[in-house]
């Protein structure tokens, strides 16, 4: 079975696409090494990837890429490029949101209508959801995005059912919620936590550190993404939580412990764009293809924070 994951060299993507390699799978990975974060960090989360046999890269934007040629030589396609980040899609910025989460998600769907998809796995966000009126949130909850990044996921979710419906593409979205673990995006909260701990420094917190959050240990979306594709069924949307919620403020408690030393913490202005709670009903996940997560918070934590301990110096 050959399969397509675009994002690869991201944080999600290269995960997925070891698991997949383990699994038997032949892989083509794509990546534009988009310069939201450095190509040197993502060039490293390539390093499990390059020269491993059944795996094959191709550097270049969905745009510039020979999609047919691509796509007629896969079964699956695993799409998990985009820029992310909430607070950087506010401004003059949100262009490059429509361009690499909405444009680029069209015109790869409008490809696979030509070709024989067997799955269409779009990697969409909680974010879609913005401060849920009630917890915790099912699939059926009203999305209304509280940043032009969720605008972005949304737009691109909503093409995907799309194509599903007007082209029979058999798409399946995985709303993740706040994905950690080793090769965490630099910008996201535990990687700067873990960072700022190890190095010393402050840990900023913006507002009360009371929000709350649902988080994913990446083993358990890259789980997700594999079950989905042999069970998720088209058209359809899922929530991919890790199962419980925790206070930004605990969670800097349990790093503390694992360091084995105090955070200096500076509290700063909650910022435009995050949502105050997340937590995810992952009952519709579990119901059509078992989906359990496996990792709890304070074992993906340790194994974040060995990891970053390990390689620092990727990200200086
Ligand atoms: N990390 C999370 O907590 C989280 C949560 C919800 C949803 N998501 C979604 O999961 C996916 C992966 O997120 P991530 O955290 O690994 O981000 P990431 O930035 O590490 O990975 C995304 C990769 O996509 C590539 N890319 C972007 N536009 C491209 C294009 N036009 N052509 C080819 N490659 C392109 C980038 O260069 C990058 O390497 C994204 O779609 C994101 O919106 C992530």
């Amino acid at each position: 079975m050959k399969v397509l994951v675009t994002g690869v060299a991201g944080f999600i993507g290269s995960h997925l696409a070891e698991r997949l390699l383990r699994e038997g799978f032949q892989v083509i990975g794509v990546d534009s090494f988009l310069d939201y974060y450095s190509r040197k960090i993502k060039e490293n989360n390539l390093k499990g990837l390059v020269n491993k046999n059944g795996f094959s890269f191709i550097e270049g934007s969905i745009f510039e890429l020979d999609l047919m040629g691509i796509l007629k030589r896969v079964d699956t396609v695993f799409h998990q490029a985009a820029i992310p980040g909430v607070r950087a899609s506010w401004g003059k910025e949100f262009y490059r949101y429509i361009e690499n989460n909405i444009l680029a998600t069209q015109v790869l769907l409008e490809s696979c209508k030509d070709v024989k998809i067997n799955k269409f796995i779009y990697a969409s966000s909680s974010s879609v959801y913005g401060d849920a009126d009630a917890l915790p949130i099912k699939e059926t909850t009203n999305t209304q995005p509280v940043s032009p990044y969720g605008v972005s996921k949304l737009a691109g979710e909503h093409l995907a059912t799309l194509y599903f419906k007007g082209y029979g593409i058999p798409t399946v979205s995985l709303r993740y919620f706040t994905v950690y673990g080793p090769r965490q995006r630099p910008d996201m909260g535990f990687h700067k936590f873990i960072s700022a701990i190890l190095l010393g420094k402050e840990i900023e917190i913006y507002g009360s550190g009371d929000q709350t959050r649902d988080f994913t240990f990446i083993d358990d979306v890259v789980e997700a993404n594999l079950q989905a594709f042999v069970k998720g069924k088209g058209g359809e949307i899922y929530n991919v939580g890790g199962g419980s919620r925790i206070s930004l403020t605990e969670t800097i408690k349990i790093i503390e412990e694992i360091a084995g030393r105090k955070a200096n913490l500076k509290y700063t202005e909650a910022q435009k764009g995050d949502a105050k709670h997340t937590y995810a009903d992952i009952s519709k996940a579990r119901r059509d293809f078992s989906y359990n997560p496996k990792v709890d918070i304070y074992e993906g934590l340790k194994r974040h924070y060995d990891w970053l301990k390990e390689n620092l110096d990727i990200y200086r």
